[in-house]
């Protein structure tokens, strides 16, 4: 039976994808044998490999070791790339969190991060997140070092610096609970219209799509908010999509229903012009950020930790196939 890339392909978005756990695919042959099959994922995204503490651990030294892998495993497959993230609050070396700068060294230290980085991986990447999770969930600003530097001008700067960098790849403002959080979603309507104000590059918003089973958000509704976005000239994607259940082990029905919010995101992806594709952060429930940052949560993939395939999988499958 047809995988859910090429079902995808075939429903007109560009690609069904995964984040790739670089601790996990040189020690795993199952999970390198999924991962690598085009038929199931056209797009890889790293889970940590470029991320700043990877990239640039110290000031002026970088090291892509991490985010090779990745790179590396979608050029010989043959599959695309989502390249994560550039300016964000975490997994951010000491260095930069805690240095004490102004508006020109940050600026520069952000234009040797970003230049240093997009260049290594300059006509690989797809799309680049270049801002992730900006805003915070009561609807205000998050703070960082960026935020308290800058204001929102670090928004410009850097998409203007990405551009530079590597003028082909898209360019995303990436963040979570953008599905139901309407003063969240609000807040990052904000970011887009201040760069697009600003005269600075977008391209896309992606919304991460971290949801829970029986509290995501009906197909239409989803679409809804999808629509603010490419009202505004831009492509959406989910670019980290995963459903946890909030207590284990699930049932059959709680399987069921997983699989109902599955479909219901996907399905709301294929129903809106200018949503590209969906990202799932990870594939298999055996290697997942879910347990570990919300104890008793989880399985909230499309493989079981046995690599077998789920309800849930079937109903991807089943919305990709009816499009
Ligand atoms: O690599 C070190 C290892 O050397 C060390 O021994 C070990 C001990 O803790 O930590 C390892 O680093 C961990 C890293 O994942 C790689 O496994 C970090 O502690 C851990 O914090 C880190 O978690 C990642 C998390 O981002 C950090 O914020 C998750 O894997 C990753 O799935 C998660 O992904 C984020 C997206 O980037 C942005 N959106 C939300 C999403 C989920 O939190």
């Amino acid at each position: 039976s047809a995988q859910l890339n090429d079902l995808a392909v075939s429903a007109g978005l560009k690609y069904f994808g995964t984040a790739l756990s670089e601790g996990t695919i040189n020690s795993d042959g199952t999970y390198a044998s999924i991962l690598n099959s085009k038929s199931n994922f056209g797009q890889l995204v790293p889970e940590n490999g470029m991320k700043w503490d990877s990239t640039e651990p110290n000031r002026g030294s970088f090291n892509f070791n991490s985010g090779d892998i990745t790179a590396n495993q979608a050029k010989k497959n043959g599959q695309g790339l989502r390249c994560h993230t550039l300016i964000w609050y975490s997994q951010l070396p000491g260095w930069v969190s805690g240095g004490s700068w102004n508006r020109d060294s940050l600026t520069s230290v952000m234009s040797t991060h970003i230049s240093n980085v997009m260049g290594h991986y300059k006509g690989q990447c797809y799309a680049w997140d270049v801002v992730n999770e900006a805003a915070s969930d009561d609807g205000g600003w998050r703070p960082s070092v960026f935020y308290n530097t800058f204001g929102t001008d670090y928004f410009a700067i850097a998409f203007n610096l990405a551009k530079s960098a590597d003028p082909n790849a898209k360019l995303y403002y990436n963040d979570y609970n953008l599905e139901y959080n309407a003063a969240k979603t609000d807040r990052a309507v904000t970011i887009v219209k201040t760069i697009q104000a600003a005269g600075a590059p977008i391209d896309g918003v992606g919304f991460q799509g971290h949801l829970i089973v029986g509290s995501t958000p009906s197909r239409s509704a989803l679409a809804t908010t999808l629509r603010r976005f490419t009202a505004l000239g831009l492509e959406v994607a989910y670019t980290e999509l995963d459903i946890r259940h909030s207590s284990l082990p699930a049932s059959s029905s709680a399987l069921a229903a997983q699989g109902n919010d599955y479909a219901n995101v996907v399905g709301s992806c294929l129903d809106v012009d200018g949503c590209i594709g969906v990202t799932i952060w990870g594939f298999t429930d055996k290697v997942s950020w879910v347990p570990g940052t919300f104890p008793g949560s989880g399985a909230a993939l499309l493989w079981d930790e046995n690599y077998n395939k789920k309800p849930a999988w079937t109903s991807v499958s089943s919305v990709l196939a009816a499009a």
